[in-house]
C-alpha cells in the first residue's frame, strides 16, 4: 500500500468484531514493532501478547472504571499487546540524563506505531491506550513491579459498519515551520 494511504487508513478503532486475529498477521505486526528504531538501538521493550480470553478480559477491565469508562470498548478487542519498557543500554541512560530526554518512552511510541501501521496494512484495527491501571496489569501478566508499562494496544477486526473517519488534525501551517520556530 502507498505509505500515505496507510497513514490515512490507520485510525483508532473503538468497536470490534467477534473474530479471532490470525497468528501470522499478529506475528507480522510484532515483527514490525521489533524492527523499530530506538535510541542507541537499545530496544527497551518487551511485547506481552494477551490472547487468552479470560486473561484478556481481566486486563481490558483495567483500562476503565465506573467513572472514567471511555475505554470500555477494549473488552471487545480479541488481543491486547502490553508494551513493557525495559531498561535501556547504559549509554542511552547516560545520554538521557545529560540531555534530559525520556528516550525509552519515545522508543515505545515508535514501536507501537510500527505495530499499528502494519496492523492497518493487514486489515486489522488497533487503538493505542495510555489510560490503564498499571499495577493490576503487572500482577495479571507477571510483569515485575520495577518495570513500567508504556502502552497497551487493542487489536482486532473493526466492527462491520465501522466507518473510516476524516482525520482531525491541526493545520499543516500550524505545526510545520521552516528554518525557524517563529
Ligand atoms: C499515547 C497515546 C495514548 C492514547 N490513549 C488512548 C486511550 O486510553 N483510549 C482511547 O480510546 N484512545 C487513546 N489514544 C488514541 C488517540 O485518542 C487517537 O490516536 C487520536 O485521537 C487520533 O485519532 P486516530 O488514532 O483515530 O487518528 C491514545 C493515543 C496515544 C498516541
Amino acid at each position: 500500500m502507498d505509505f500515505q494511504d496507510l497513514v490515512l487508513l490507520r485510525q483508532s478503532v473503538r468497536r470490534y468484531r467477534d473474530q479471532e486475529v490470525e497468528q501470522e498477521k499478529l506475528t507480522r505486526c510484532l515483527e514490525a514493532a521489533r524492527l523499530a528504531p530506538s535510541a542507541s538501538n537499545s530496544q527497551p521493550w518487551t511485547f506481552v501478547v494477551v490472547t487468552d480470553t479470560g486473561l484478556k478480559d481481566k486486563v481490558a477491565r483495567q483500562t476503565y472504571d465506573k467513572v472514567v469508562n471511555f475505554n470500555k470498548f477494549v473488552g471487545e478487542a480479541p488481543v491486547l499487546i502490553v508494551f513493557v519498557i525495559e531498561k535501556p543500554k547504559v549509554i542511552t541512560r547516560v545520554g538521557a540524563f545529560i540531555k534530559n530526554k525520556e528516550y525509552p518512552l519515545i522508543d515505545i511510541g515508535i514501536a507501537a506505531e510500527h505495530f499499528c501501521l502494519q496492523a492497518a496494512e493487514e486489515g486489522l484495527g488497533t487503538c493505542m491506550l495510555g489510560w490503564f491501571n498499571e499495577k493490576p496489569i503487572q500482577s495479571l501478566l507477571n510483569i515485575p513491579e520495577s518495570k513500567t508499562i508504556g502502552m497497551v494496544v487493542a487489536v482486532g477486526y473493526a466492527a462491520e459498519d465501522y466507518k473510516q473517519r476524516h482525520k482531525t488534525r491541526k493545520a499543516f501551517k500550524e505545526v510545520v515551520k521552516f528554518n525557524a520556530y517563529k
